[in-house]
């Protein structure tokens, strides 16, 4: 069902590759409830990847940029801008790569090159779109940014190497630009931490199917799907969310305050009798 939230609003919308991408659904239920909105994501994947048959399924202009190369977000901007008749409401960083984990490097063994690189891709970006976003001044007041983010943030787990610092970095950018960004110009940025969802990027993360049942069974709600978390993202893009800023927000279906559940008990085993 759809309530005609964006209404109005114009977006750029990072990282659908294909459909299972968060980005994906985010742009599927953006488009329903009435925004319109450029696509983008690096060349390599738009070639390889799926991002083209969505912009024809939603009429939105595909916008090819590396999200680590200033020329390339300035652009992006320029033609979204010039594409969609105005200044832009919403913006979706939905990127990450983890050089590391590609490479099969442990996290007691990272190549640090590999690791700032992937830094640069799954966190610094960010710092970049917001930059290059308030030096050209293409957000309108009271827009929204959002950034995906892992409670591999805040807690060590398993197989996410360095994507927890990725993440944490993310997410404290988030902060310090939110501050800047909501005083000089009332835009507001924020995170949204999901679940662990079947998509393209979470494929390379080892064990990454013990991950998502673990905090599905941890979780009283269950793992937040591409679909619910897509849900979280519109009604922080919309009006409904006004004041909302500067905050790591979990839509994680309650894990990220859990200690045990029963249902882990009961996979492990354990009596509550004992
Ligand atoms: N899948 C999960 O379990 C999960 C959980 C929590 C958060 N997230 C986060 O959600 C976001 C989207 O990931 P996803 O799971 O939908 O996977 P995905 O593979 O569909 O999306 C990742 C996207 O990043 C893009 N990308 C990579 N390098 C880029 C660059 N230099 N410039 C621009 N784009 C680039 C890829 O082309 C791809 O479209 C990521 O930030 C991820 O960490 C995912």
């Amino acid at each position: 069902m759809a309530y005609n939230l964006l209404k109005g609003k114009r977006g750029i919308i990072f990282g659908a590759l294909d459909e299972s991408s968060i980005a994906w659904k985010v742009a599927e239920k953006a488009h329903a409830e009435g925004a319109i909105f450029t696509l983008s994501n690096v060349p390599v994947s738009i070639r390889i990847g799926k991002t083209n048959e969505l912009g024809t399924k939603l009429n939105s202009k595909v916008i090819a940029a590396d999200a680590t190369n200033i020329q390339d977000i300035e652009n992006l901007y320029k033609e979204s801008v010039n594409v969609l008749g105005g200044k832009i409401d919403f913006i979706l960083h939905s990127i990450a790569m983890s050089l590391n984990v590609r490479k099969g490097r442990k996290y007691d063994d990272l190549d640090y090159e590999m690791m700032s690189k992937t830094l640069d891709i799954s966190a610094i970006s960010f710092h970049k779109i917001l930059q290059i976003a308030k030096k050209m001044d293409v957000i309108n007041e009271w827009g929204s940014v959002v950034a995906l983010s892992y409670i591999g943030a805040q807690r060590t787990m398993n197989g996410y190497n360095e994507m927890s610092q990725a993440k944490a970095m993310l997410e404290s950018i988030a902060r310090s630009f939110g501050y800047f960004y909501g005083r000089d110009k009332k835009v507001r940025v924020n995170t949204v931490s999901q679940s662990p969802t079947f998509t393209k990027a979470s494929s390379s993360v080892k064990g990454f199917d013990g991950m998502y049942n673990y905090s599905d069974k941890m979780a009283p709600l269950g793992n937040s799907s591409g679909e619910d978390c897509a849900d979280y993202c519109i009604t922080l893009f919309s009006d409904l969310t006004k004041k909302v800023t500067m905050q790591n927000l979990y839509v994680d279906g309650g894990f990220s305050t859990m200690g045990m559940s029963m249902e882990l008990m009961d996979a492990y085993g354990i009596s509550l009798d004992s």
